[in-house]
């Protein structure tokens, strides 16, 4: 049977999966001292037994990763017989590689701080795999990377009266989750691409579909200063969109992202709890219990 705990990042989606998956959860103290030094004790006995640690590391990262450190090798300390480090935000993602001289490479540096925390398994949550293909190149202990797009789709699917709709990824790299929302959603889907219209001008069109007069629904993995999804709001609002919604796995939601995102005129965005956020309305618990349960 496994055991649940959730630092201090996700105490709350930590219950949820307890409660969704009929784990029990092991309690923890975590705390700051005045000097800005972590501590964390855990309240329970885990001798034998194996643990979920459900930990996302979004907006204070260097201070969650330094939290999960301590509790999982704690609880291996303690005698736990396994660790599943469950990370459905996982941060540094985006810089996994050195794009300039002398930059460190954070994704491999926080991947071999996260196998030295003696984690057995990584579980994490549409991680933004750039120049890898699988996950199971970042880590070299067994890794899954599931997504939650299903989730967003079936949402958008019971909550909108979506007219005539098609999905849009921003980029070439969102293709994958637009695909597999839009197989939910039986519809359309493409990728936004710059277009040179003159040595002046471009714009930023879908590569094949037509969003006049449709309800556009633009996919993404993250939404961090709202710059990319606003600018694609602008443009599909420009090309006739009837309504845009945004949705995206993690809000992570850097300054005015939100703002800034209405503002260019959304009809609404949504997004789910791997961040907690304002417009978190969609639930990974379901769907990180169902996983946990493949592993017990
Ligand atoms: C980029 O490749 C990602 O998939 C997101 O599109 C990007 O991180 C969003 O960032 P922002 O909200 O700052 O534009």
């Amino acid at each position: 049977m496994l055991n649940v705990i959730g630092g201090s990042a996700s105490t709350y989606l930590a219950y949820k999966i307890s409660r969704v998956g009929q784990f029990p959860i092991i309690p923890i103290e975590s705390k700051v001292f005045p000097d800005g030094e972590r501590y964390v004790r855990v309240l329970g006995d885990v001798e034998g037994k194996r643990i979920a640690l459900i930990q996302s590391m979004y907006r204070n990262p260097d201070s969650y990763l330094i939290e999960f450190i301590f509790i999982s090798r704690t609880l291996k300390e303690l005698g736990a017989k396994e660790v599943i480090g469950v990370i459905p935000y996982f941060p540094y993602a985006r810089q996994d590689t050195r794009f300039n001289p002398g930059e460190a490479v954070s994704l491999d540096i926080v991947s071999r701080l996260i196998e030295e925390s003696n984690v057995d398994k990584v579980i994490t949550v549409d991680m933004h795999l750039h120049r890898y293909s699988s996950i199971k190149e970042v880590f070299r202990i067994p890794a899954e990377n599931i997504s939650a797009v299903d989730e967003i789709a079936r949402y958008l699917a019971n909550n909108y009266k979506l007219e005539s709709p098609v999905i849009i990824g921003p980029d070439e790299e969102s293709e994958q989750w637009a695909k597999r929302a839009a197989s939910v959603l039986e519809c359309d889907y493409d990728v936004l691409e710059k277009r040179r219209i003159s040595a002046e001008e471009v714009e930023i069109v879908p590569r094949k579909v037509s969003v006049k007069g449709r309800d556009v629904v633009i996919v993404d993995d993250i939404i961090s200063t709202g710059g990319t999804m606003a600018e694609a709001i602008k443009m599909l609002l420009k090309q006739g969109a009837r309504r845009v919604i945004g949705a995206c796995t993690h809000a992570i939601l850097a300054g005015n992202a939100l703002e800034r995102i209405y503002r260019a005129g959304a009809h609404d965005v949504i997004a789910t709890d791997t961040v907690p956020s304002p417009i978190s309305v969609v639930s990974v618990a379901e769907l990180l219990a169902k996983t946990l349960r493949e592993h017990d």
